[in-house]
Parts: C-alpha cells; structure tokens; sequence
C-alpha cells in the first residue's frame, strides 16, 4: 500500500467575521463555562483518584479550569502494565492499520476538535489564537501525517538479495514499553512524543507536563476517538520523582522520548546509567532540551527584517518557544536604525489575555517562571553592564505578565547572555563593526546551547563565513529569517550540543529510533 502524500495543514486566520473566529470563540465561551474533571487514561480505563488538582489560566489565576486526579506510585504501576499487556497485540498489528488511526487522528484534529484543542491550548497554556493554531492544530496534524509517510519509508527500506539467498530486514519495535515526558509549551510536541514510538509499533508510558494537563486531556480524547486501542498510550499524573522511581527502574524501560530542560535530561540520563544493568535492552535515548539561540546581525543587513525578527522571534508566545531569540548581536553602525524600528514595532504591541484576539502576548506559564524572570529583570536594572531598555514590567496580580523586555549589555558575557531564562526578554550585544569575525567566535562560545540561531546578512560572503563558522552553535539554523517556526517536513527542528540528542522531531531519523530492526538471511 501507498500512503496519501504528506502535506502542511493550512493555518487558518481568525481575522474578524471567519467562521473559525466564531468557532473557536463559542468553544472559548463552553470552556469557562465548566470546570473539567481530568482522569488519568490506563489501560483504556479513566482512573479518578480524588486527589485533586486544580488547573487555572496562567493570564487569569483566580479562576478555575477545573481539575486533575494526581497519581502515585501504584498508578505508575499500573501504566507500566498496561503498555506492556497491549504490547504484542499491537506490535502485531500491520502498520496500515496502524498508519490509520494516526491519519485518523490528523484529521480529527484538522477538522472537529480543531477548535477544541486551540481553546485548550490558550486558556490552559495562555497562548493567543494564532500560536494555538500553528502549534495544537497545524503542527500536530503535520507531525502525525509526516510520520506516518516517514514510518511507510523505513518499511520499505529493505538490501539487496542475491540468486538463492532472500535478505530482509524486519523493523520490530523496541523490547519493552517507551516513557514520553512531554513540555507546557507545545500542544504538537506533546502530542508528538508518545505518538511517534507508538505508530512504529511501541506502547507507551505518556506523562505530560503539569502544566499542560488541559489539553494533554483533549490529545487523549483525539487518539481514542480515532480508534486508538486500551493500553497503547498510557496517560499518567503523579510527580517527576515518583514516575522516575518506578519508569527508570524497571527492567522493561525500553526508550524514553523527552523535550523539557537540560537540567532534567541530563539527571535523567545518569539514573538511566546508574540502573543500565536492571534493563532487558539498551534504552533509546532522544531528548530536546535547552537553548541560549541567537540572532546575529550584519552591517550589510536589511534593518526592517532584523527588528521584525527580534520582536516575532524573542516575544511570541512570551519567549516560551525553546527556539525563541533569547540573544542578539547587532553591528554598532546599524544599530540606531534596527532600535528605533524594533521600539516601534513594541509600541503597538498588546499584552493581556488570549481571548482578546488583539493581544500579541499572554501570560507566562506559571509563578516560578514568574518570578525568576522578574528577579533577572530587577538585577539587570541595577547592574553596571546591562541597561533595560525595552519593558522590564512584571505584574501578578491578575497572572503572570511579563512585558516584552530588552536589556541592551556591554558585556556579551553578560548572566543573560548565557543563561537560559524561557521568556520574554532579550539581550542585545552591540558589537563594533570591524570585529565581525571576534563576535562570531564569542557567539559559538557563549553557550553550552546549540539549538536555533539567525544571521541577517545581504553579503553572501559574509552569510557564507557565518553559516561555516557556526557550523555547532545550531541545529537548525536561519538566513535572514526568526529563529523560531520550524515547519514540519520543511525544517526538521532539534540541535546538538547541551540541546539535545538532535534526533530531529517529525522526520525519519526520529522515527528510526523507535524500532530495533532483525536483520533475516534465508538461504533457498
Ligand atoms: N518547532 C518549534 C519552532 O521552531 C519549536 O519554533
């Protein structure tokens, strides 16, 4: 069989009178309406534990989503169990089938829970309209859709033979169950890290972010109602230390898909190691985790793309994107220029919540990213090297709003030039324009990150010398374009160094790390 050619679900525009503006405002209205009862999904079976917690919008604290049911130790248990119970069944099943109910679920997506999955996003987590679209809609229907074409290439992946001899290859899924550990700040990756190991044949163990439980909840829904069977993907809340215990001791743990903080991955990673005897087979590893990523700017730039860049790319979705622009280097001869255009472009912007469709910017996601962007923000206006110059307002009384903020620093070493902060504030280093070639070495050596990153260049010799000699600091790398806005099947997103394993969500690379192939010689 051949699967219909993968394409880009196309991103809707909410402007004002469109029926999906009217949709989505009705599914905005029914979702405040109510306070959601979350259970865990095991086993097909909805788990109510009553231990209750209860979920609100980062933009308005004072009100009530509703809730989920916490589990514990037992409940990971039985997560375990249940994946591996599904297990055979389903590592049998002929990936046609398998390929179905994941194209199912795109267009489900697509089509009658698009609205669903938009709202959830943004009340859950604080995301405006456009954001929710070209993440929960789009880009999760791309991821599945992708996939499925990436899973059909492996397949079909087969060597040589000779005359008597007959060689293949089988690509089985991993021995054992996979552990998803999923991030608040993408509906699609969320949705993409227990799908990808559970369309190649795997069952999975799936804990998403406490934060993002809202719409984790609707992901599920989507899956089951495209038909996907009880146990495949296990849907699990209980704390990150009571799920390790029981996932990273357990001698079936047999791949672990992860985006979320270096920090965590490389703890994760070491217990991994400490317990590498207990486990029937090597556990696949595949994790994105943080990024410092960049813009650089040249003399022979275009000013208008390089202010529309920093403001679209540090401060959509608040700076919440692991690829957004949390650095840039600007070349003192323009930089005039590229501030007045980038302080009139700010100007216009409006911060409040998403339901107000005007508002280009929401609330960050919870009160300890709050409060240690505002403590970098105060820092910085009492330091000698660093001078905000754009915002720096934090204000909670409502949620968790955080104005764009620029800091303009002398130092390109600089606590903010180096740390990942995951918001919305920029550090912008003017450099002098004849130590273009210092700068870029400074750049590669700043940060231990090498996600995304941009030049603005007209001077192809100097985009050229760019690209080369940053060849490390980015996985996914950007000429005279924003660093953030990969598209699926267009840019395979991931990076190395303290980024991650670089195993590209939504391509076939990803997708080969979740089979374990037998490679089968039979002589006639
Ligand atoms: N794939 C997302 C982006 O490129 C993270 O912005």
């Amino acid at each position: 069989f051949q699967v219909p050619p993968a394409k880009n679900e196309p991103v809707l525009s909410y402007a004002p009178g469109t029926p999906e503006r009217a949709e989505l405002k009705k599914q905005l209205k029914a979702y405040r309406s109510v306070e959601m009862d979350i259970p865990m999904i095991i086993g097909g079976e909805e788990i109510r534990t009553g231990k209750k917690v209860s979920i609100h919008p980062p933009h308005e604290i004072k009100h009530c989503l509703g809730h989920y049911h916490q589990g514990d130790e037992a409940h990971v248990h039985q997560a375990i169990d249940a994946a591996l119970k599904a297990r055979s069944k389903w590592a049998e099943m002929s990936w046609e089938h398998r390929a179905s109910i994941f194209l199912k679920a795109a267009d489900l997506l697509a089509g009658p829970y698009r609205q669903k999955i938009n709202a959830a996003t943004m009340l859950g987590q604080s995301k405006t309209a456009f954001q929710a679209e070209i993440d929960s809609a789009c880009e999760f229907a791309d991821f599945l859709r992708f996939n499925v074409q990436y899973m059909t290439q492996i397949y079909s992946d087969q060597p040589t033979s000779a005359k008597d001899i007959w060689n293949r290859v089988e690509y089985r899924p991993l021995e054992g169950f996979v552990f998803a550990l999923t991030p608040f700040n993408f509906t699609s990756i969320a949705g993409n890290l227990p799908s990808a190991p559970a369309m190649m044949g795997n069952t999975v163990v799936w804990k998403p972010s406490k934060t993002a439980v809202y719409s984790a909840h609707i992901i599920m829904e989507i899956f089951r109602e495209a038909g996907l069977p009880d146990g495949v993907i296990n849907l699990i809340f209980a704390s990150g230390p009571v799920v390790a215990r029981e996932v990273f001791d357990h001698p079936d743990f047999a791949g672990f898909h992860f985006t979320g903080s270096t920090e965590v991955f490389q703890s994760i990673w070491k217990t991994i190691g400490e317990n590498i005897h207990r486990y029937k087979t090597y556990p696949r590893i595949v994790g994105e985790t943080g990024g410092k990523d960049f813009i650089i700017a040249h003399k022979s730039c275009n000013a208008q793309e390089v202010a529309t860049a920093i403001v679209r790319g540090a401060f959509e979705y608040q700076g919440q994107k692991c690829s957004a622009a949390s650095r840039a280097y600007m070349p003192a001869s323009r930089w005039e220029e590229i501030n007045n255009e980038v302080q009139a472009q700010l100007a216009e912007l409006k911060m409040g919540p998403p339901e107000d469709f005007r508002n280009f910017m929401n609330a960050v996601i919870d009160e300890p990213s709050f409060d240690k962007l505002e403590s970098v923000i105060k820092e910085a206006e009492q330091h000698p090297e660093a001078k905000v110059i754009a915002g720096g307002g934090c204000d909670k009384s409502v949620g968790y709003f955080i104005e764009p903020t620029i800091i303009l620093t002398t130092n390109p070493h600089y606590r903010t030039m180096e740390e990942e902060l995951f918001g919305p504030v920029l550090t912008i280093y003017v450099y002098d324009d004849l130590k273009y070639d210092e700068t870029l070495d400074v750049l590669d050596k700043t940060s231990i990150y090498g996600l995304t990153g941009a030049v603005f260049a007209k001077d192809r010799y100097i985009i050229e010398k760019t690209a080369r000699r940053l060849v490390n600091a980015a996985g996914n790398f950007y000429i005279n374009d924003k660093p953030t806005g990969a598209v699926v099947g267009q840019q395979p997103f991931g990076g190395a160094r303290g980024s991650g394993t670089n195993d590209k969500a939504g391509s076939l690379l990803n997708m080969m790390r979740w089979v374990s192939p037998r490679t089968i010689k039979e002589n006639f």
